[in-house]
C-alpha cells in the first residue's frame, strides 16, 4: 500500500517524500510540475536510496487520479497540490478558487471512487486573519483576508462537512504557519519555477546576489520592530508532523492542528539571522505592505504537541543554514560575483 502525495515535487511534498521513505513507507507522487521540477525525484532518491514513482498530471483530472489511486493500492493521501501566494491570489482570485477548491474536490471525487477515506490536507495559518491574541489557538475564529486563505478556509469547511456526512472518512487539516529551510543534505529545498515570493527564498536570492536587496513589505506595522511577524518552522519538522498525523487517520472524523514553532520572528530578525549564518550583510529596501498580508501570525502549539507528541524542533539558525546550504550546494552557479538587479526590484 502506498501513500499518495499530490504536489509531491514541491517544497513541502519533496521533504515529505524523504521523511516517509526514510520511515519505510511506499510513496507515489503526482504533480503537474507547474511550480516544481521532475529532477527532484532523483534528489529524493539520492537522499533516501529509494526512487518514488512520479505521475505528471493535474489533480483535477479525476479519472487519471482515481485510476492511479486504484493501481497503487492507495492507503492515504497527503494533498499538497495547490497555489500558495497571497499577493498573487488577490490578482487572480478565480484561479485560486479553481486550483485549491477545485483541486480538493477532484481529489475527494477520485478517492471516493476507489474507496480511499484517509486524507491529510495542507491548510494554512493564514485562515485566522488579523488577530490581537497570540499565540493563536485552533479554536480562534477564522477570518481569511484574501482569496488564498479563503480557499484554504473553505476547503477545511468542505472536509469537515464530508466527515460529518460520511463517518468513514478520516481527515486531518494541518495549518502550517511559515515552512522554511531545507533538507540538511542541501539536495532539496524551496526551488519554485515561478517567481519566489515567500520571504526566505527572496532573502536567499539577495544573499546569492541574484537581487540587489531584500524588499521588506511593511515597516510601520503594529509589531515590535514594525515589520511582519511570522512563525517560521523548519520544513523537516513540518514533514515529521505529517508522518505522525498519519496515525491520527486511524480514527474517523475531522481534526485541525496548527503546525508552527509557536515563536514569532520578525522579517528584520529573519534577515539578521540569515546575515549572521552566511557571514555577510544583506541590504534591504522598505516597501509598502502587500494586500492581504496581516501584521503578525504565530501559532499556539499545545494541541499539536498533545496529538502528535513532542520532538525537538529545529531553530531559526538551522532554518537559515539549511536554506543557504541548498541555495549554494544544490544550485551551483546560483552565487554570482556581482549583483544582478531583479526587474521588480523597485518593490512590487
Ligand atoms: N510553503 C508555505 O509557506 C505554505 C504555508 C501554508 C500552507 N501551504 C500549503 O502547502 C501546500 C504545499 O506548499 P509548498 O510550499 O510545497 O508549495 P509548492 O508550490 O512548492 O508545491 C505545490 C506543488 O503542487 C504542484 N501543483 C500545483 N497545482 C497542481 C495541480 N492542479 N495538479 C497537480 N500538481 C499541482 C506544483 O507543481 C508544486 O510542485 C500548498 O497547498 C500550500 O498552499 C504552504
Amino acid at each position: 500500500m502506498a501513500i499518495l502525495l499530490t504536489g509531491g515535487c514541491g517544497f513541502i511534498g519533496s521533504h515529505q517524500a524523504v521523511v516517509l521513505l526514510d520511515a519505510g513507507h511506499e510513496v507515489v507522487l503526482v504533480d503537474d510540475l507547474s511550480n516544481s521540477r521532475a529532477s527532484v525525484v532523483a534528489r529524493i532518491s539520492a537522499i533516501t536510496g529509494s526512487e518514488p514513482a512520479l505521475h505528471v498530471h493535474d489533480v483535477r483530472d479525476v479519472d487519471r487520479l482515481s485510476n492511479l489511486m486504484a493501481s497503487i493500492d492507495c492507503e492515504a493521501i497527503i494533498h499538497f497540490a495547490g497555489m500558495k501566494h497571497v499577493a498573487e491570489s488577490v490578482e487572480r482570485p478565480i484561479d485560486y478558487l479553481d486550483a485549491n477548491i477545485g483541486g480538493l474536490t477532484s481529489v475527494l471525487q477520485a478517492a471516493d471512487q476507489v474507496g480511499v477515506r484517509r486524507l491529510i490536507f495542507s491548510s494554512s495559518g493564514s485562515v485566522y486573519g488579523p488577530s490581537i491574541r497570540f499565540p493563536i489557538p485552533e479554536h480562534a475564529p477564522k477570518a481569511p483576508t484574501n482569496p488564498y486563505s479563503l480557499s484554504k478556509s473553505l476547503c477545511e469547511d468542505l472536509l469537515e462537512s464530508v466527515c460529518a456526512c460520511d463517518t468513514s472518512w478520516s481527515v486531518v487539516a494541518l495549518r502550517y504557519f511559515n515552512p522554511a529551510g531545507a533538507h540538511p543534505s542541501g539536495l532539496i529545498g524551496e526551488d519554485p519555477t515561478q517567481l519566489a515570493s515567500n520571504v526566505l527564498p527572496v532573502i536567499m536570492e539577495a544573499a546569492a546576489r541574484r537581487r540587489a536587496s531584500v524588499p521588506i513589505f511593511g515597516t510601520d506595522l503594529a509589531t515590535p520592530d514594525g515589520t511582519a511577524v511570522r512563525d517560521f518552522v523548519h520544513v523537516m519538522d513540518v514533514a515529521e508532523a505529517h508522518r505522525r498525523a498519519l496515525d491520527l487517520l486511524e480514527s474517523p472524523g475531522f481534526e485541525v492542528l496548527n503546525i508552527g514553532r509557536g515563536v514569532g520572528v520578525s522579517v528584520r530578525e529573519l534577515i539578521a539571522a540569515t546575515a549572521r549564518v552566511i557571514g555577510q550583510p544583506l541590504p534591504t529596501i522598505d516597501c509598502e505592505p502587500r494586500p492581504g498580508d496581516v501584521p503578525a501570525l504565530y501559532a499556539a502549539t499545545d494541541r499539536a504537541e498533545r496529538r502528535l507528541g513532542r520532538w525537538d524542533y529545529r531553530g531559526l539558525d538551522d532554518i537559515c543554514r539549511d536554506a543557504w546550504r541548498f541555495r549554494t550546494n544544490a544550485r551551483p552557479g546560483a552565487v554570482i560575483p556581482s549583483p544582478v538587479v531583479a526587474p521588480d526590484e523597485a518593490g512590487s
